[in-house]
């Protein structure tokens, strides 16, 4: 079923595969580039809004950085980092998340923006439902903040 996400599971292993080469193809670079930006803008008025720098050119950069990698792990030109292969990129790319902290709810968040982001793009619902594999998949190593509860959070009356 097409957008189906299942939950993280803290220290559980995740197996995924990168998307398919075709996704990439069929989009091409403006295709990817026009996907990647309405995702970002949707993120920027989403609830993780303010994980993201507010500065727009700051913002601007991640947009584009964003799409480089996108365009690297579906196998086009590697433009996002040619020093890293496929199993590199990915690795370091969790590690970019640690200096964040992200939940499950982030990532439900971060997964709707895409979620509306592909259902705006014309293409073979094939090639999205891969897509969405990796990136259901992907985004749970992406979490890496369990307890929802604050040390000091004081109660409703
Ligand atoms: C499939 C899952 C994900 C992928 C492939 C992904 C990919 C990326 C990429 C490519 C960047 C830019 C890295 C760079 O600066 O070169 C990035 C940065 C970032 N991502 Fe993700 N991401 C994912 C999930 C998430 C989730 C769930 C969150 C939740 C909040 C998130 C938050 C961030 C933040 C805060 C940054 C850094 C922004 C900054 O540099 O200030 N990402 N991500």
């Amino acid at each position: 079923m097409s957008y189906e996400i299942t939950k993280t599971i803290q220290g559980e292993d995740v197996p995924f595969s990168n998307p398919a080469k075709e996704f990439y193809s069929a989009l091409g670079y403006d295709g990817m580039k026009d996907l990647m930006y309405r995702f970002y803008d949707k993120i920027y008025e989403s609830e993780i809004a303010t994980f993201f720098p507010q500065d727009e050119d700051e913002f601007n950069e991640i947009k584009e950085k964003n799409t480089l990698f996108f365009i690297q792990i579906c196998g086009g030109p590697k433009i996002y980092d040619e020093s890293l292969e496929d199993k590199g990129l990915n690795e370091y790319m969790i590690r970019i998340h640690d200096d964040f902290s992200i939940y499950e709810k982030s990532r439900l968040e971060w997964l709707g923006c895409m979620e509306e982001a592909l259902k705006e793009t014309d293409m073979d619902q094939t090639l999205k439902d891969n897509f969405w594999d990796y990136v259901e998949r992907f985004s749970k190593l992406t979490v890496n903040t369990f307890n929802e509860e604050s040390k000091y959070m004081a109660s409703l009356q």
